[in-house]
């Protein structure tokens, strides 16, 4: 195994991620963590980067110990800064500018042992790599050699002369460095000898140890779900851990998709033996939504509702497994986070810079957690989306719902733009049942990272037989993507999008057009609302 010391880089876990990738375990903990308290020896330690400034009067450091256990050490940027400051603070200083970007680097076949090149072998004289930082080194700390460098970084790699212990000024962790899973590759296998046998099902195994340590053998589990891979694979999860001590709850808030709530009931009741509650909130949350056009009152009230629905029923399961002789309270929130939502959202830790809030981080408010004692419990939340679906895969979840496309919790009401209503919800449906449907049979739908049928409230003229219809336009949304921050309209077979057409304004009453939205992201976002 090997140790990654996190100091709060937004690119930390894509360090987790490439080593993963390698089938190389390795394990995240805080920079603050103390070697005295390892209770394993790791093959190698990597230090990640991070916003702080090593000089900085505040600033994180590792604990020296670490340093002293013999085992190959990589810097990356601050840990890298890192490494030089401990050897003396001047060795750091900052830049003139901020280095952020693609830059070219040099690479150097230095004197010394062999360890000293073993970092970049293979990877020729130059590679491209991603920068970003300010502090940079200005002076080659003692006792070690440059070994690669770039226009305005002169130390941009560096090796101890005698021991393996590196630094390198750029991030091989993101794709914006193509060449860095080598360099990650010649770290872990070739300098720290780890080994190369950590597989998916291993994670299955310590995720389900780990939940059956956290929750003992009474305490009882609430989640939510909603069709989607991440909450089942939670569900799924923690089943296999606990049984029925875990309470999946479902709530139709109305505004799903066409047949949603059943097949959901279809495959994690039957299909996949999970305890689950359907909370039928539909004719609520319509009324709810009635006369609200502005998008993100619709997002709350379609939340409060949730909330308000979600914590009746945390009540009654409750109530009900104070009778039950074998089970204890209902003790903990499970919740599928994954770690994009989580770095877009908060900082995971306190050296991490806030970026953006996310609505589905943070889940059930104060009052239903700390207020009844409930803990979260996050098991993905070190995944990103393609691993969950390597995950949903080993635990038995259908191809089908792996590979499902994401749905967002506001559901239709944020693909209708304009008041939310029981015939336009009705409309929706069929067109993206038929969307969707036709889609799948093109045998494309895996090419696509979502798509949609939405529907504009104003109303357009067509002609139907002899007679003039005055009827909603439908709107198709397709995009590809490979992290929904940004996205593009898929190329679609216009033949195809022509019959799509043609079968939506034929077998969806009150629809006179479809047209299909070409709008990338930015400066349009996926959703309509
Ligand atoms: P946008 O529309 O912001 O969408 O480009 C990016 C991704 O986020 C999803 N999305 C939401 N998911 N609640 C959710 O659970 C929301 O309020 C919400 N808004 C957008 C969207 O489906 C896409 O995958």
């Amino acid at each position: 195994t090997i140790l990654l010391l996190d100091f709060g880089s937004q690119t930390s876990h894509l360090i987790l991620r490439c080593l993963r990738s390698l089938n190389v375990f390795c394990e995240m903990l805080p920079c603050t963590t103390k070697a005295a308290d390892l209770t394993w020896s790791p093959k190698g330690i990597i230090f990640s980067g991070g916003p702080a400034s090593v000089k900085d009067a505040t600033a994180p450091h590792v604990d020296p110990a670490f340093l002293e256990l013999g085992v190959p050490i990589l810097g990356i940027c601050y840990g890298c800064q890192e490494i030089a400051w401990r050897i003396n603070a001047e060795n750091v200083a900052p830049g003139e500018e901020k280095e952020y970007g693609h830059t070219d680097l040099n690479i150097f076949q230095a004197d010394g042992p062999e360890h000293v090149n073993q970092l970049f072998a293979g990877l020729g004289e130059s590679m491209h790599v991603y920068m970003s930082h300010f502090d940079k080194l200005v002076r080659l700390p003692q006792d070690f050699v440059t070994i690669a460098n770039t226009k305005s970084s002169e130390f941009a790699g560096i090796a101890h002369r005698t021991k393996p212990i590196y630094g390198i000024q750029f991030h091989p962790e993101v794709s914006h460095t193509p060449r860095g899973v080598d360099l990650l590759k010649n770290f872990a296998v070739t300098i720290c000898k780890a080994r190369q046998h950590w597989k998916m099902s291993d994670f299955v195994e310590q995720a389900i140890t780990r939940i059956r340590n956290i929750v003992g053998d009474k305490a009882q589990v609430i989640g939510a779900v909603s069709g989607g891979v991440d909450s089942t694979v939670v569900a799924r999860l923690f089943t296999l851990a606990i049984g029925d001590r875990f309470h999946a709850v479902l709530v139709d808030n109305g505004v799903m998709r066409l047949n949603e709530c059943q097949e959901v009931q279809n495959m994690l009741q039957e299909h996949l033996g999970i305890n689950l509650t359907i909370i039928d909130g539909a004719k609520l949350f319509l009324d709810r939504l009635k006369g609200v056009t502005e998008p993100e009152t619709k997002r709350k009230i379609i939340g409060g509702t949730f909330i308000d629905l979600f914590e009746e029923e945390a009540i009654k399961i409750e109530k009900a497994a104070e009778n039950t002789p074998n089970a204890g309270k209902v003790e903990y929130f499970a919740q599928g986070t994954l770690y994009p939502d989580v770095i877009e959202s908060l900082s995971f830790n306190q050296f991490s810079a806030t970026i953006k809030t996310h609505h589905n981080v943070g889940g059930l408010p104060a009052r239903m957690m700390n207020g009844q004692g409930l803990k979260l419990i996050e098991p993905l939340r070190e995944l990103f989306k393609d691993e969950v679906r390597a995950f949903g895969k080993q635990l038995g979840i259908p191809e089908n719902l792996n590979m499902r496309h994401p749905f967002p919790g506001p559901g239709i009401a944020i693909r209708i733009i304009g008041e939310v209503t029981p015939e336009r919800v009705a409309i929706v449906r069929k067109a993206d049942h038929i969307f969707i449907s036709m889609i799948r049979e093109a045998g494309i739908y895996n090419e696509m990272a979502q798509a949609y049928a939405g529907l504009d409230t104003n109303r357009a003229v067509g002609v139907q037989g002899d007679a003039r219809v005055y009827g909603y336009i439908i709107i198709l949304r397709a995009v590809t993507s490979v992290n929904f921050m940004t996205a593009e309209p898929y190329a679609f077979d216009f033949e195809l999008l022509k019959h799509i057409s043609r079968r939506i304004v034929n077998e969806v009453d009150g629809v006179s057009r479809v047209t299909y939205d070409i709008t990338s992201k930015p400066p349009g976002t996926i959703e309509l609302e």
